[in-house]
């Protein structure tokens, strides 16, 4: 394709990750501009009330009442005529579990990042976890609870024998470190559980794995350099991804050689197994013999001008309206 294509930007979504997604759709869109595309926005959220204001997309404060029935309608909008792609800005639920990506194959139109399947099982971090395994991709052992199971005695024994302290609880399926507790003793299982269960049907119950904090992009079947995060609490909270200042990243990540070469080539294999295309970013804890550990692909990663992937693709000498432009590009293949 020659000519600019048309592009629709989807920003917000209903999903805890609302506020990020509209900070990556405001940086996409700025990027958008100039590499003058032709671009609309749209809140799936909003349904048929789409703001005309560009700025009300990416308000803090919301410019009208958001549900997920919106979406439906929202795909069904005459807008999304002599569309050539949609952008997916938004993360999380409903964004980038597959959903979304159902509707926009219902409505025939092609979207970036990856398709119904891979973005479904990337968000379930249980399901993911069962392929690494089968895989032979490395992952910190786990116990996947569902809501509706028995919280009892028997349970909180059968935790403190095969985990031990510190474990983690997290939902199955979220992002961004929402719902997730570091237990350090038996008195916390029950609340983290409960936690864990107000985002999500499936609570996890894992190993506890010390050491650093990695992550590794893959961008047209290719790694982009690994990245270490140095967050000022001990794991990455939601503060220290989204606070200035309150981590710090060193990209390429000061790893032996053999170690670094093994977690690109996780990356591929895991962002391979679940079948993922165009681009994620992966995430590992490297523990302090330096194995790595597997945690999640996310299949529609933070991107905002200072979000982890914008910031592997400059140290190869990608800018970040290069890197969106790649995005489309790939994804038009
Ligand atoms: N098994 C674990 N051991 C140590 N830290 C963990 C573990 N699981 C998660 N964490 C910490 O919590 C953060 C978020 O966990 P992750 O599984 O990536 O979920 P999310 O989808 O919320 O990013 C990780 O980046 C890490 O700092
Ligand atoms: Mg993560």
């Amino acid at each position: 394709m020659n000519h600019k294509p048309k592009v629709a930007l989807l920003v917000g979504g209903t999903s805890p990750e609302r506020e990020i997604s509209k900070l990556s759709g405001k940086a996409i869109y700025e990027a958008m501009l100039k590499l003058n595309y032709n671009v609309i926005v749209l809140d799936p959220a909003y349904g048929t009330k789409q703001p005309e204001s560009i700025d009300l997309f990416f308000n803090k404060e919301d410019y009208t009442e958001i549900s997920n029935r919106n979406y439906v309608e929202a795909i069904n909008l005459n807008l999304f005529e002599g569309i050539d792609i949609v952008f997916l800005a938004l993360h999380g639920k409903w964004g980038e579990d597959g959903t979304i990506q159902s509707l926009l194959e219902l409505r025939g139109k092609r979207y970036t990042g990856s398709k119904v399947l891979a973005s479904a099982l990337a968000m379930d971090k249980d399901m993911s976890k069962i392929i690494f395994k089968h895989q032979n991709i490395n992952t910190a052992s786990w116990l996947a609870i569902d809501k509706n199971g028995k919280l009892n005695n028997e349970l909180i024994e059968k935790i403190k024998a095969r985990f031990g302290f510190p474990c983690v609880i997290k939902p199955n399926d979220q992002g961004s470190t929402v719902g997730l507790t570091i237990c350090n003793n038996e008195s916390e299982i029950l609340s983290a559980l409960n936690l864990a269960f107000d985002f999500s049907e499936k609570a996890l119950i894992e190993e506890y794995i010390p050491g650093r904090e990695i992550t590794v992009a893959v961008l047209d079947n290719k790694t982009l350099p690994v990245l270490e995060i140095k967050p000022k609490h001990g794991i990455y909270d939601y503060e220290c991804k989204y606070t200035s200042g309150m981590s710090e990243y060193e990209v390429p990540a000061n790893i032996p050689n053999d170690t670094y070469n093994k977690i690109q080539q996780m990356a591929l294999e895991a962002f391979n197994a679940l079948g993922c295309t165009g681009y994620a970013r992966v995430d590992f804890r490297l523990n302090n013999d330096m194995v790595p550990y597997c945690l999640e692909v996310n299949t529609l990663p933070g991107m905002t001008s200072t979000s982890l992937v914008p910031k592997m693709a400059k140290a190869v000498g990608i800018s970040f309206d290069e890197l969106i432009e790649k995005i489309i590009r790939l994804s038009l293949k």
